[in-house]
C-alpha cells in the first residue's frame, strides 16, 4: 500500500530516528509499503520518517521506477567510511519544488541489516552513494534544506509559510 509522504514543515522529518530490532510482519509491511511509496512517487530513495515512521530504515535504488533493478533495503545503516566529494544537484519528496546542490562524499563504505537482520556491509560510489547519504541524513532529522544556503532556504520557508496561510484561510 502506498503511504502518504511527511512533508516539510512536519515536526516528524526532524526527528532522530530509532534502531530497529524487530524483523517481523510488522516491519517486513512496512519495507513493502516504502519501496511502493518509493516506486509510485518517482523517487530513488526513501527514508521511514518520510512516511511518518521514527525508524532507522532507507530504500534505494539508483535505477528508478522505470528499471527497478538496484533496490537496497537498509535497516540502522552505519557509514563508516567516506572518501572523495561529487557535487550533487538534490530534490527531496519532503521537500516539494526544491532542488539545491549539495557536497557529498563521492566513496562511502557503508554498513547495515537487510530487511530480515543480517548484517551488510558494502561500498557505494557516485549517485548511490549520493542517494544513501541523503536517506541517513533524514534518520538524524537533516533536511536538503539544510545544505542550502540562508538565503535560498529564506525563500523556500517563506513560500511554505504563504502556502500555509492560504490553506488555513481556506480551511476557516
Ligand atoms: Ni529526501
Amino acid at each position: 500500500m502506498k503511504l502518504p509522504v511527511s512533508i516539510y514543515p512536519d515536526p516528524v522529518l526532524r526527528l532522530r530516528a530509532e534502531p530497529i530490532g524487530e524483523f517481523g510482519p510488522e516491519m517486513q509491511q512496512l519495507v513493502t509499503d516504502m519501496v511502493e511509496t518509493m516506486y509510485e512517487d518517482d523517487g530513488v530513495g526513501l527514508a521511514a520518517p518520510q512516511v511518518g515512521k521514527g525508524l532507522r530504515l532507507i530504500t534505494v535504488d539508483p535505477t528508478g521506477p522505470k528499471e527497478r533493478k538496484g533496490l537496497m533495503v537498509l535497516v540502522n545503516p552505519e557509514i563508516m567510511e567516506r572518501e572523495g566529494e561529487v557535487e550533487s544537484e538534490e530534490g527531496c519528496l519532503s521537500v516539494p519544488d526544491f532542488k539545491c546542490a549539495i557536497r557529498r562524499s563521492h566513496r562511502i563504505r557503508v554498513r547495515a541489516l537487510d530487511r530480515d537482520g543480517a548484517p551488510v556491509e558494502f561500498e557505494a560510489l557516485d549517485y548511490q552513494a549520493v542517494i544513501i547519504q541523503h536517506e541517513v541524513d533524514h534518520l538524524n532529522g537533516v533536511l536538503i534544506l539544510d545544505h542550502a544556503s540562508r538565503l535560498k532556504r529564506g525563500i523556500y520557508d517563506k513560500k511554505v509559510r504563504k502556502l500555509q496561510r492560504q490553506r488555513e484561510k481556506g480551511e476557516s
